[in-house]
């Protein structure tokens, strides 16, 4: 949370890209901050992960994206895009995700919250 926020800004929500910039089944990694996100796009619906794979340093965006799972191309590990949950070794770590909002044809993310709107 943001202490120097006016109290009715209590979200951290940020600005990570248009949806227009992710074609539908595709993903994107975006610099927003410190943070490098992956930005999902499946069936319409946004989803927005870190982007660094949780084994070693390797951008998911980088992956090929099969329905809701990602599968990194450095060891093949993989993830599911909308929880976090790992699917396949040598992964063991959950990926970190991130709440989505959507406006005015753009996705922001609430730094602070995983996709399941739980504090994290
Ligand atoms: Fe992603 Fe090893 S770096 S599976």
């Amino acid at each position: 949370m943001s202490g120097s926020m006016a109290s009715h800004m209590a979200d951290n929500v940020v600005r990570v890209c248009a949806q227009a910039d992710i074609a539908p089944e595709t993903v994107k990694a975006f610099e927003v901050g410190d943070n490098r996100l992956a930005v999902y796009n499946i069936g319409g619906t946004f989803y927005v992960t870190d982007d660094e794979c949780t084994h070693a340093a390797a951008s998911l965006a980088e992956g090929m994206l099969e329905g809701d799972v990602i599968e990194c191309c450095v060891h093949f590990g993989a993830f599911d895009v909308k929880t976090g949950e790992v699917k396949a070794p040598p992964c063991a770590v959950p990926l970190r995700t991130y709440k989505v909002v959507l406006q005015g044809g753009d996705v922001y993310v609430d730094l602070d919250k995983n996709a399941a709107g739980e504090s994290a």
